[in-house]
């Protein structure tokens, strides 16, 4: 059934055009922001792949998708006659493994159970890419069907650019997104660059394939949820206090589920009915409202009774939050997750308008949908400064709420300052010092597509947790995450997270990972585990990104806008052994706010593997641990001491210390 993988673009015959599928959720309409002669380029860019008897009927068909979707997804050729899914790797038409392995890995990104726009190519995040248009998708499928091991796949933001000769010991495929020259990074450039078919936003695992469904985030939320307890409340338990937010989608979906998890009561607030009822079917959230007077009664029920619970308010958050603020409810916790990376194409949803109107207001009339999208940020923070007055501990997402809230005049600068605000980013304030011990979303899936290889893989990382755990000498910041995440393989399965291919996620350090790694390796070789693992990670990680507002909000030398420690990782990871490597502008807080990269490597049981997968991750974490360091984090300081006594081979400048007084002194 697969075989048709390495045909390429089905043009003989040219397929049916597949009616446009209300089954699944779109993506809104995009901008139309090009000029006559930018829509001739974009129609003239999408027929360069196809020959020129087709370019009249399709010439056709591509303008009138311009015109109505403010993009060319080619939907006419959407593959309909297999399912999109991740099959067994056994099932693909392959000359190598490593191209079977990555075959899988889109085909898992483009799945409807998984990807948010699947037909637009979308997987996360309301724009993350995988590809810009069905044309790239079939090409890529058919060279990495093709592809030897001798050879390597360029691939920029989506459109392969070809295979080329390499090694057995090079990246299978290299994968660039949205890297545009740094005066031409702003949103208003990229929407060109997209309409016009010559750049995208891969956000993070979506363009380098290895998004894994919502477990990711769980996982990642869980932790931050039981740390921001600890960190804000003083306490290891969160039955019976109150976390309001914002986004039943992709990832912020992940908010209830956790909430559960962690014993607290969640509501968070979703204009969109069909995400509320997607994550009220899949049992992650409880109970639903539209009523705010009853959701708030059923609220102070479950405070008193101590009950873990998640409701959404089918509604505006802004709505949610001023009405918060004119009650008696406590409220413990706040933040939000609407995708405001992209306020302004479906990011953000202003109060006063239905979801449906606000889809066609964005398109029709963008001025004015600026306008209201700033002013609801500015009613929501507020409302949301009342409630930190009254008590409550907010903090943002990585996903830009202080950001444009700050550009939409709201009150939420520190006084005086452009760039500092009054509410943390959570990787800054929660997670940060998570990522300076090493500590990050590792993850891995099984390609034979079977729960059993799942289920030892599980086992083996908890026992590698375990070992490490019995290490005399183990600092308590360090024992403390393998605790969580202990307890977090040992529940995984029972949480039935799995949607999409068989794949597990576990924050570990870089010991952690290294051994986990090795491990699955001797598994697959010996067969216990029946076919290969990928590895690989989430970006919102210790080395691969640098993001001035998240992933490096807690960089204080100054070089939070550089992005030195992306660039390197990407390099670094792809002649370490990385099956595949990629790099992003973007990420999740938007085109021109980030650079952040990532890898996949397949572990096939050779012993050349075991080699590759300890020198690779250990520069995959070192390196971020290293730079953090070096910008005076204490924590990341004593971890890359300790790496460097485990590994004579690995020798890191580390920082001198210059007395403020001192300094001070200079200035008097
Ligand atoms: N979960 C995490 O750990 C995490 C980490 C980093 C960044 N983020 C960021 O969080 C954001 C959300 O990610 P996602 O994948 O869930 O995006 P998404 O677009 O799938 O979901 C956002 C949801 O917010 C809803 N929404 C928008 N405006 C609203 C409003 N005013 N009131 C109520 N609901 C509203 C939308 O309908 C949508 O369902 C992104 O910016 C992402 O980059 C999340």
């Amino acid at each position: 059934m697969l075989k048709s993988l390495s045909l390429g673009i089905p043009l003989d015959p040219l397929p049916e055009h597949p009616v446009f599928d209300k089954s699944v959720p779109h993506a809104p309409g995009r901008p139309q922001i090009l000029t006559v002669d930018e829509k001739k380029l974009a129609i003239k860019n999408a027929l360069r792949y196809f020959p020129e008897n087709l370019h009249e009927i399709l010439g056709k068909e591509f303008l009138n998708e311009l015109n109505t979707y403010g993009h060319i997804y080619m939907y006419r050729f959407r593959p309909v006659h297999y399912e999109m899914k991740a099959y067994a790797i056994s099932e693909y038409p392959a000359k190598c493994q490593q191209a079977a392995a990555i075959m899988l890995m889109i085909m898992n990104n483009l799945d409807k159970e998984v990807a948010q726009f699947p037909h637009e190519l979308v997987t996360y995040g309301g724009n993350g890419s995988v590809f810009q248009n069905w044309a790239q998708y079939h090409l890529v499928m058919k060279y990495l069907s093709e592809m030897t091991e001798e050879q390597t796949l360029s691939i920029y933001s989506g459109h392969p650019m070809g295979l080329y000769p390499s090694t057995v010991n090079s990246p299978r495929v290299i994968v660039t997104n949205g890297m545009v020259i740094p005066n031409y990074s702003s949103r208003m450039d990229y929407e060109r660059m997209y309409a016009q078919g010559v750049s995208q936003y891969g956000q993070m695992t979506a363009g380098s394939y290895c998004y894994i469904g919502p477990q990711g985030i769980v996982h990642g939320t869980t932790i931050t949820l039981l740390n921001a307890g600890r960190k804000y409340l003083n306490i290891g338990d969160l039955r019976g206090r109150v976390f309001v937010t914002s986004g039943l989608g992709g990832m912020s979906g992940a908010q209830a589920k956790a909430s559960v998890i962690c014993g607290a009561i969640g509501i968070i607030a979703e204009i969109n009915e069909a995400a509320v009822e997607k994550r009220y079917n899949q049992g992650w959230v409880l109970e639903k409202f539209r009523d705010i007077p009853a959701l708030f009664t059923r609220v102070k029920k479950a405070i008193a009774d101590k009950e873990a619970l998640s409701i959404a308010y089918i509604g505006n958050v802004v709505d949610l939050w001023e009405e918060l603020a004119k009650s008696d409810l406590h409220v413990d916790l706040g933040s939000d997750q609407t995708s405001l990376h992209n306020p302004f194409n479906g990011g953000y949803y202003p109060s006063g308008l239905t979801y449906e109107q606000s889809n066609q207001m964005m398109v029709q009339d963008p001025n004015k949908f600026h306008e209201l999208v700033q002013d609801s940020l500015r009613r929501q923070t507020s409302a949301i400064n009342t409630m930190v007055q009254r008590g409550m501990r907010f903090w943002d997402y990585g996903n830009s709420f202080l950001l444009e809230a700050s550009r939409a005049g709201a009150d939420i600068n520190v006084e005086g300052s452009r760039t500092e605000f009054k509410y943390p980013s959570y990787v800054q304030d929660i997670m940060g010092d998570i990522f300076s011990l090493g500590f990050g979303p590792f993850r891995w899936v099984c390609t034979s597509g079977t729960a059993k290889d799942l289920a030892v893989t599980d086992r083996i990382a908890k026992e590698v947790i375990e070992s490490l755990k019995s290490e005399k000498e183990i600092d308590i910041d360090v024992e403390q995450q393998y605790d969580d995440n202990h307890l977090w393989i040992t529940q995984a399965n029972a949480h039935n997270l799995v949607v999409g291919s068989q794949a597990r996620i576990l924050y570990s350090d870089c010991i952690g990972r290294m051994q986990i790694a090795c491990a699955f390796n001797n598994a697959v070789k010996s067969g216990e585990i029946s076919a290969p693992v990928v590895i690989s990670r989430d970006h919102h990680d210790v080395s691969g990104t640098d993001a001035p507002w998240r992933e490096t909000s807690n960089v204080k030398d100054g070089s939070h806008f550089c992005a030195d420690m992306a660039v390197h990782n990407f390099v670094g990871d792809s002649f370490r052994g990385a099956t595949w490597v990629s790099i992003h502008n973007g990420g999740g807080t938007g085109w021109g706010e980030a650079i952040n990269g990532g890898f996949g490597m397949v572990l096939d049981g050779k012993d050349s593997t075991e080699e590759k997968a300890k020198t690779m991750l250990s520069w995959d974490v070192n390196n971020g641990v290293s730079r953090r360091s070096w910008s005076y984090n204490n924590n990341a300081e004593k971890t890359i001491k300790r790496a460097m006594k485990l590994d004579p081979n690995l020798k890191v400048t580390v920082p001198n210390h210059a007395s403020t007084d001192l300094i001070n002194k200079l200035f008097q």
